[in-house]
């Protein structure tokens, strides 16, 4: 019994001096792995040196003179068409109600741009771009997503988003929502304006009361 108890004991406290008792210690061969897992890739990691370029680094400044997507040649960011806000980087970088969507606590209402044709047209080019491969070109939430599994995409025809308030879509954007992934990293802010400008056009194309219409596309309706 006692023989046993010892024995125990020894293999124990081998077993953990072997897994604990050689933390910290540098060894000059690289550790032998029984599962590699993705560990060797053959990339460049950054601060490390390549074989592959004469002046043996892995990192290499841009070409001179390149410019970055979405930069004017003077490197200012640059926005097509659209009227320029005046956030210093193009992205969230204030709490002002144009960079956040909130005034203090709250959700503000109404679009910091002056909403032009061509502010809307962005605004469908962006839509098109991010928003329809889950919310469908429509907003009806049946974008191609919706038939590789993600089934909870909301519908932006719904009630409850026609009455949200601008700045709430806006922060929807910016951050996400559950399932939802977040745009403000990747959507400038003008152009996130200009998208809730857009979705507010497509609302109105999908509720628009007949009698608002102008008579002659309202005639258009009633002859088809
Ligand atoms: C990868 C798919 C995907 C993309 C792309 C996407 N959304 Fe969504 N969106 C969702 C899903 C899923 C939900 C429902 C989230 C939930 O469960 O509340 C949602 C919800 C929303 C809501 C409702 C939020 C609320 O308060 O309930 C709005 C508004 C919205 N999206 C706008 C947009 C806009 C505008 C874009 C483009 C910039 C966009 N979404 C891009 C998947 C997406």
């Amino acid at each position: 019994m006692v023989r046993a108890f010892l024995l125990l004991f020894t293999l124990t406290f081998a077993g953990i001096l072997a897994l604990v008792g050689f933390r910290g210690t540098k060894f000059q061969n690289p550790p032998i792995q029984l599962v590699p897992d993705m560990k060797h890739q053959p990339k460049f990691i950054t601060q490390h040196t390549s074989r592959f370029f004469a002046d043996g680094r892995a990192d290499h400044l841009p070409v001179p003179g390149t410019i970055p997507v979405g930069y004017s040649l003077s490197g200012r960011y640059y926005q097509t068409g659209v009227n320029n806000l005046s956030s210093s980087s193009g992205f969230t970088s204030q709490s002002s109600y144009q960079d956040t969507g909130s005034i203090g606590e709250y959700y503000g209402d109404g679009i910091p741009l002056t909403v032009t044709r061509q502010v809307l047209e962005r605004g469908r080019e962006r839509y098109n771009i991010y928003c329809s491969v889950c919310h469908d070109r429509v907003g009806s939430g049946n974008g191609i997503a919706k038939t590789f599994g993600l089934v909870t995409v909301a519908s932006l025809q719904d009630d409850r988003l026609r009455n949200q308030p601008d700045g709430q879509i806006f922060a929807t954007i910016t951050h996400g929502k559950n399932t939802m992934g977040a745009y403000g990293p990747s959507i400038s802010v003008s152009d996130r304006w200009a998208i809730v400008a857009y979705l507010r056009a497509l609302q109105t194309s999908q509720s628009v009361n007949a009698a608002e219409l102008r008579s002659d596309l309202r005639d258009q309706l009633t002859t088809k």
